[in-house]
């Protein structure tokens, strides 16, 4: 899968790429572009955003910044899915990431500021997601929550260990929430770990699993 990511901030991704599992995943399954605004911009003095018609607080990103950015990676607007992050997209969710993860080519687009020129979303972006109902300060922290959800679906993310496990809104548990997780040590502060994880019988462990998740399970 290519992803790119276009960004006024790509070195706050050096972390993300480092950590399993994009870091797993880097070079192979996934190739990870970062693009900064910045160096595309046809405005002098690195100028990306500009004040809102109508009057109002805050910077708006520009259409022709984002527009001259897609122009020089892709030579237009890419056929490809882009998605612009921003509150007022469609909730991100389960179902979306493996929609996304899906895709071999996909670009997100991030803003800053008051966000975007609403063009980019009328013109440049095919479709716009949201990672919850909140406002962060930019899209870098939703680009890079796509990313890593996106990255664990791809072959190779997982140890094999992990691939395929049961994890909360996989197909495993029905798209219900994971059960309960225990470890050492089988008791502290009086607080016991149940005795069905300790008895060995895994038939039951994972019938009482299975009850768990649909317990917890809205
Ligand atoms: C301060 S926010 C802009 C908020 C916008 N003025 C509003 O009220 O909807 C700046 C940028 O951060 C990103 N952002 C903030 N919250 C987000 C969220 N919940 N989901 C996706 N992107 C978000 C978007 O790229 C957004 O354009």
């Amino acid at each position: 899968m290519q992803l790119d990511v276009f960004t006024l901030v790509p070195h706050a991704f050096a972390w993300l790429t480092e950590q399993r599992p994009v870091a797993a995943v880097l070079g192979d399954e996934l190739d990870l572009r970062l693009f900064s605004y910045r160096d595309y911009t046809p405005l002098r003095a690195g100028q990306v955003d500009d004040e809102p018609y109508g009057g109002g607080a805050g910077m708006v990103l520009r259409v022709d910044v984002v527009a001259a950015a897609l122009d020089a990676v892709y030579g237009g607007v890419p056929d490809h899915r882009v998605v612009a992050l921003t509150p007022q997209g469609r909730q991100l969710d389960q179902a979306v990431v493996e929609e996304l993860a899906a895709e071999e080519r996909l670009t997100l687009l991030s803003a800053r500021f008051e966000g975007f020129d609403e063009r980019v979303l009328i013109h440049l972006a095919s479709d716009a997601i949201s990672i919850g109902p909140y406002v962060l300060s930019g899209g870098e922290l939703p680009a890079m929550v796509v990313t890593d959800a996106v990255a664990r679906l791809l072959p190779g993310a997982l140890g094999s260990e992990e691939s395929g496990r049961q994890e909360s809104f996989s197909a495993e548990l029905d798209g219900g929430l994971e059960y309960p997780h225990y470890t050492r040590p089988p008791e502290f502060r009086g607080w016991r770990v149940p005795d069905i994880l300790l008895s060995g019988d895994h038939g039951r462990i994972d019938e009482w699993r299975i009850e768990q998740s649909r317990l917890r399970t809205p």
